[in-house]
């Protein structure tokens, strides 16, 4: 008997544990509100954290240099569609993310140049 009370008291422990761990974790994705932190989470295994596309992922797809007049010339719309909906092999992040976080992405890439 006492030992299925402590045995439920270490399963309730470990259960806690979980979910406490499991609250903080979404706390912060919740709090990648800060597109750096989303940018560095989603975008940066193959843009890189700069935007220079220098991943392994980033050179083998070609993606061009985020900080470039090319990508730069081109209007928030345009850089906003390509998030949003994604564009060849750029996965799309408006079901993901939601469209404000989308938009936050596209103003924080301005900020790379
Ligand atoms: C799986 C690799 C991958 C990930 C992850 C990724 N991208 Fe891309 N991205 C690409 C590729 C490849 C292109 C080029 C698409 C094309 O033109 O065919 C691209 C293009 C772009 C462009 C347009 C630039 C241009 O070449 O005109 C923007 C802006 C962009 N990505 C932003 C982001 C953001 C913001 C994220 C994170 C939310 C992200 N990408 C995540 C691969 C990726």
């Amino acid at each position: 008997m006492k030992r299925s009370v402590l045995k439920l008291t270490v399963i309730g422990l470990t259960v806690a544990a979980f979910a406490l761990t499991a609250t903080r974790s979404r706390g912060v994705i919740a709090s990648a509100d800060d597109a750096a932190a989303l940018y560095k989470a989603k975008c940066a295994m193959c843009h890189a954290a700069d935007g220079g596309g220098d991943t392994t992922v980033g050179k083998s797809l070609k993606v061009r240099d985020l900080r470039s007049a090319d990508v730069q010339g081109q209007t928030d719309a345009q850089l906003l569609e390509v998030v949003s909906k994604g564009k060849g092999k750029m996965p799309a992040y408006e079901k993901t993310l939601g469209a404000d976080k989308c938009k936050d992405l596209v103003a924080y890439i301005r900020t790379l140049k």
